[in-house]
């Protein structure tokens, strides 16, 4: 069997079309324009090139933009100030802080600062305990991404066995309770866990998130399951010659794809549905701090 490639890059361009149905719906009907501010500290080339990402798709959907770029030696009262100045801003409906920040910066005290109802990364605890329990909010962006490609290939998901390897707060956790709202029967495994291959066998669905390049051999996969790699990593590749690199996912992907039913390529599966959930988020939020339904397409 060779496995379905789940097309990540052209459902976000659906998935931004859509957003930006909803944007004029809200600004014909409504009078909203939605928001979103990003924040970055420092020159971080990669963060500098995600900022830049997120704030051109921001204005293609019709929404209002807001960049800060902040110095590397910025004090964290400045930052805090400014977090404070936006959560005030009728402007803006989203926050984004990205991360990793320097050093001298508390990453906690900044996202406790950043009022919930505008926390469209969903890193607040508030957030998080509204994701958790079901009620209407910000869903964390790349679990959101994972999600709504699983139900485009899958239909329901009820009943079915998923595996989430990595359990860090950005993916792993909320990728859990979002499939368990799905009502999967799911699994959380992580460095720690022991029988890996033997687990993996037993899923329906594999959502890979560890950060590790094809750690999970394509021979552990149940025939027929559908995976959905989050890993983005670098490696060597000298067959494309000297100092070459590639990006890989966390999955062996030959061995894999002969053995899923379907599962996203890396680069183009997962990645470019990250920015095209925090403009859902941001639609989101916006329509609940006027009081709206938010859009039920853009949120679970
Ligand atoms: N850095 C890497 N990914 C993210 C993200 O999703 N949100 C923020 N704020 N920073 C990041």
């Amino acid at each position: 069997m060779t496995a379905r490639l789940i097309d990540g890059k052209s459902f976000a361009e659906g998935l931004r079309i859509r957003i930006g149905t909803h944007v004029e719906r809200l600004k014909r009907d409504h009078g909203i324009t939605p928001g979103l501010a990003v924040v970055i500290i420092g020159h971080d080339p990669a963060s500098q090139v995600y900022v830049t990402n997120k704030a051109r798709q921001t204005l293609e959907v019709g929404m209002h933009s807001e960049k800060y770029e902040l110095a590397e030696t910025v004090p964290e009262a400045e930052v805090l100030a400014l977090i404070e100045k936006l959560n005030a801003d009728p402007k803006i409906h989203g926050i984004l802080v990205q991360m990793p920040v320097p050093k001298h910066i508390d990453a906690n005290r900044i996202i406790a600062t950043i009022a919930p109802h505008k926390d469209v990364d969903c890193f607040t605890p508030e957030s998080v305990g509204r994701l958790t329990i079901g009620l209407p909010g910000p869903v964390s962006c790349t679990p959101l991404g994972c999600l709504m490609l699983l139900r485009d290939t899958l239909g329901s998901l009820s009943g079915k066995h998923a595996i989430v390897i990595g359990r860090s707060n950005l993916v792993g956790k909320p990728m859990a309770q979002l499939l368990l709202r799905d009502d999967c029967t799911v699994t959380m495994a992580h460095s720690r866990t022991t029988n890996l291959p033997e687990l993996v066998g037993m899923a329906d669905i594999v959502v890979a998130a560890v950060g590790r390049p094809s750690m999970i051999r394509g021979e552990w996969i149940k025939p027929g399951a559908t995976v959905i790699d989050v890993g983005i990593n670098r490696v060597p590749a000298p067959d494309k010659g000297e100092g070459k690199t590639r990006l890989v996912g966390d999955v062996e992907f030959a061995g894999a794809v002969e053995r899923a039913g379907a599962i996203t390529p890396v680069p183009g599966g997962v990645g470019p549905m990250t920015i095209a959930c925090l403009l859902a988020n941001t639609v989101t939020t916006a329509s609940l701090i006027h009081g709206l339904v938010p859009p039920s397409d853009l949120t679970p």
